[in-house]
């Protein structure tokens, strides 16, 4: 499907964003495993989510929908029962990667697999701890996807130092933990999303600006019900789309503010971005608050690298969106893992600010450019990537002139009202 964006609208009025896609698909796997009823509210429908969802069901857990929430029925660390078929986790690295930490831990044997850009994503970086705990897990010759998992004797607590900055290898080995012998200890020497360690209520500690994560194997966890706020993430769209178009002034209640999340909102505040947060209050052990914005003239003198770039992993396609509307420079440093995510998304986020007509120059692990005063409007291209179509949406909504979405279906990864939704702010 392609979109059509009519541009320069304002956007105006109140609205909430779907519920946060990491903390849904953990929230699932975690009630899975728990002893007794785990109730989700605010679970993310979208289609990355709903795979997690049935893979789950496909492992013999009971899920039911009951109105806007879902029940999940405990199946205990030891329940889940022989899949009879490939599990299949669609676009959905986050399922793909978690659940492979939980398969190695069965007393059965799993394929797991995936759609055409799944399968071109990097696996070693979970086969390479599970297997050291002792899991018995391979890929492809490229150690790609798809994955065959099969029981193994045992599977040991270790002490992990994360070759990368990643929430999901993370959680991998900490799932996994849950099946081992003894303490896992993941160190990370950059801070990614903590929803995990939160979520799983395990301790952490930090020194020297490291952070261990420890899990003790064989504890039952205890059913408890989740409430998932509105997905930062998802916010972040509409956030630059209010800041570009002049005269907008919208609210996005009930937003999740996790300090591990939220590291674009003050840069953009650096910026200039007339940003504010009201109402912070806690949600099921999750900072949230409902997010004001009103348009602003953006000044960007922004290089981003190093720790911040975990933090910002997701939000980076809309920020360069963010700072191609600006006045000054921006620059990307460190951030070469973005070439694994859904697509490569150093080369989609530079192919698409040429066609505006920024002078954009693409390196191994970022991109640099300077703000021009005229931007073209354009023939996007998503390269089948939620976050690139919905980044693209929001360049085309601020430029004045006819822009098109190739491909604009992909958002029903992480948001699929995404597009009515902007509609209903710009009208
Ligand atoms: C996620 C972690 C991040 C992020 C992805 C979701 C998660 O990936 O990009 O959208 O839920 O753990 P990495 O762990 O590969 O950085």
């Amino acid at each position: 499907m392609d979109k059509i964006i009519e541009g320069h609208k304002p956007l105006r009025g109140e609205i909430t964003v779907p519920g946060d896609k990491s903390m849904s698909h953990r929230a699932m796997m975690i009630g899975s495993l728990a002893r007794g009823e785990t109730r989700i509210e605010g679970f993310l429908e979208a289609a990355d989510p709903l795979r997690t969802l049935r893979c789950l069901e496909s492992l013999g857990v009971e899920i039911r929908r009951d109105g806007d929430a879902y029940n999940i029925i405990g199946k205990g660390i030891r329940g889940y029962r022989k899949p009879n078929h490939t599990l299949d986790a669609g676009n959905s690295g986050t399922t793909m990667r978690l659940l492979s930490g939980i398969l190695v831990g069965q007393n059965f044997e799993s394929e797991l697999s995936g759609d055409e850009y799944l399968l071109r994503r990097p696996m070693k970086r979970i086969i390479d701890p599970l297997t050291l705990m002792g899991g018995n897990i391979s890929g492809t010759e490229q150690l790609t996807a798809p994955l065959n998992i099969f029981p193994s004797t045992q599977l040991n607590g270790i002490k992990y130092e994360m070759p990368i900055a990643s929430a999901q290898v993370k959680s991998a080995v900490l799932f996994a933990g849950i099946f081992a012998e003894g303490e896992t200890h993941v160190i990370e020497h950059q801070q990614s999303r903590d929803h995990t360690e939160r979520m799983l209520g395990l301790k952490s500690s930090v020194e020297n600006g490291n952070k261990t994560i420890s899990v003790t194997g064989g504890r039952e966890i205890e059913a408890r019900d989740f409430i998932i706020p509105g997905d930062p993430s998802s916010a972040a769209f509409f956030i630059v789309a209010a800041l570009l178009n002049p005269h907008s002034d919208v609210v996005i209640k009930n937003v999740g503010i996790n300090p591990t999340r939220i590291g674009f909102l003050h840069i953009l505040q650096q910026m200039g971005g007339n940003i504010s947060i009201a109402n912070q209050r806690e949600a099921g052990g999750e900072p949230i608050g409902d997010i004001h914005v009103e348009s602003s003239a953006l000044i960007s003198h922004q290089t981003l690298s190093g720790d911040i770039i975990p933090n910002i992993i997701d939000e980076i396609p809309i920020l360069a969106v963010a700072a191609a509307f600006a006045h000054g420079t921006f620059e990307i440093k460190d951030a070469a893992e973005l070439r694994h995510k859904e697509c490569d998304r150093l080369s989609a986020i530079c192919s698409n600010l040429s066609l505006m007509g920024v002078d954009v120059e693409e390196r191994k692990d970022g991109f640099a450019f300077e703000t021009k005063n005229f931007l073209l409007s354009s023939r996007f291209q998503s390269f089948g990537d939620h976050r690139i179509a919905m980044a693209c949406g929001v360049a085309g909504n601020a430029m004045n002139g006819t822009s098109i979405i190739e491909d604009a279906g992909c958002v029903d990864i992480s948001y699929p009202s995404f597009w009515t939704t902007l509609q209903s702010l710009t009208n």
